[in-house]
């Protein structure tokens, strides 16, 4: 059984997933390393079909390695029962995906509160929490707009509060702006980012996109199923791209919002992006300053 390395939330040891479908087999992952602590946000990227989502999925003890070992808070996943893993996720894990996932027959509220009712958090208790996460993501006024009610940004925030409501430690998401426009997608990388440096969380974040990726504290590059850079902090840093002007001073006001537009190219920021970032007191200036970058 793996040890886990003091305070790890992750800890990927060796790990190997094989696909085999009896026509093809496929080495997905090829002897992976990873591990992240307390607080920290790494972004896994990698070509399409680099291994990225396999091993977010290992990650989250949605799939077992056919060789090597994920520790999760200290805990070697194949030391539990199906049970016992799936009670973990649902207490431990965040998980946001490029489809958001959500349930179209429930409104945004019902799919906050729904892990906090699989909790056994009381209805109340489960409804003034959800209140409270729907405005942390700017989106109280959309409390009762089921899923097809809302744009594809909007959904990505309920998902969100959503993976934040049971205060998971560690955060996973796959390609959460895939699906969104440029505008949409600055305003949930921004959330995320600051929604996932509170309380110590882990975020590991799957992105393909170098400006998304030099938002994080490091980053891991697979290729063909092998991390091919990491885990040193700035060894894959990439440069911020320069079609992308960011403002590194000191921010007040509206500067989230016009970094936000900065960022997603768009002269104006959505009204949405303008509401998350009253209500989530966002500052992204500062945090979209590259280490020693600052002006
Ligand atoms: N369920 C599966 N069955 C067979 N092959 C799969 C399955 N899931 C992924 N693969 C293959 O494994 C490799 C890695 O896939 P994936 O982890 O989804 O990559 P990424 O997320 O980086 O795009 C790809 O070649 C993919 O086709
Ligand atoms: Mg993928």
């Amino acid at each position: 059984m793996a040890k886990h390395d003091g305070g790890a939330v992750v800890e990927v040891r060796g790990v190997r997933r094989v696909y085999d479908t009896g026509a093809a087999r496929t080495e997905a992952l090829r002897g992976v390393d990873l591990s992240a602590v307390p607080g920290e946000f790494v972004a896994l990227m990698g070509a399409s079909g680099s291994g990225k989502s396999t091993l977010l999925h290992l990650i989250a003890g949605l799939d077992r390695p056919d060789a090597g070992s994920v520790c999760v808070n200290g805990v070697d996943l194949a030391s539990l029962d199906e049970n016992a893993r799936t009670l973990l996720r649902r207490r431990r894990i965040g998980l946001i995906f490029q489809s958001f996932n959500l349930i179209d027959t429930l409104s945004a509220e019902e799919n906050v509160i729904l892990p906090l009712t699989l909790d056994g958090v009381r209805p109340r208790e489960a409804r003034r929490r959800a209140a409270a996460l729907l405005e942390q993501v700017g989106l109280s006024g959309r409390r009762r707009h089921r899923p097809d009610e809302l744009s594809g940004g909007e959904q990505q925030r309920v998902a969100i509060a959503r993976a934040l409501a049971i205060e998971p430690a560690l955060l996973l998401a796959d390609e959460p702006t895939g699906n969104l426009d440029s505008a949409a997608a600055a305003c949930v990388l921004a959330l995320l980012r600051d929604l996932a440096g509170q309380r110590r969380r882990t975020m590991l974040l799957v992105t393909h996109d170098p400006a998304q990726g030099a938002l994080a504290d490091r980053r891991v590059l697979l290729r063909d199923g092998r991390v091919v850079a990491g885990p040193s902090p700035d060894e894959s840093r990439p440069p911020v791209p320069p079609s992308v002007t960011v403002d590194y001073r000191p921010a007040g006001g509206d500067d989230w919002a016009d970094a936000c537009a900065v960022l997603s190219g768009c002269g104006e920021p959505p009204a949405s992006c303008r509401r998350s970032a009253k209500t989530a007191g966002i500052n992204p200036a500062a945090r979209l300053a590259p280490p020693g970058g600052s002006a």
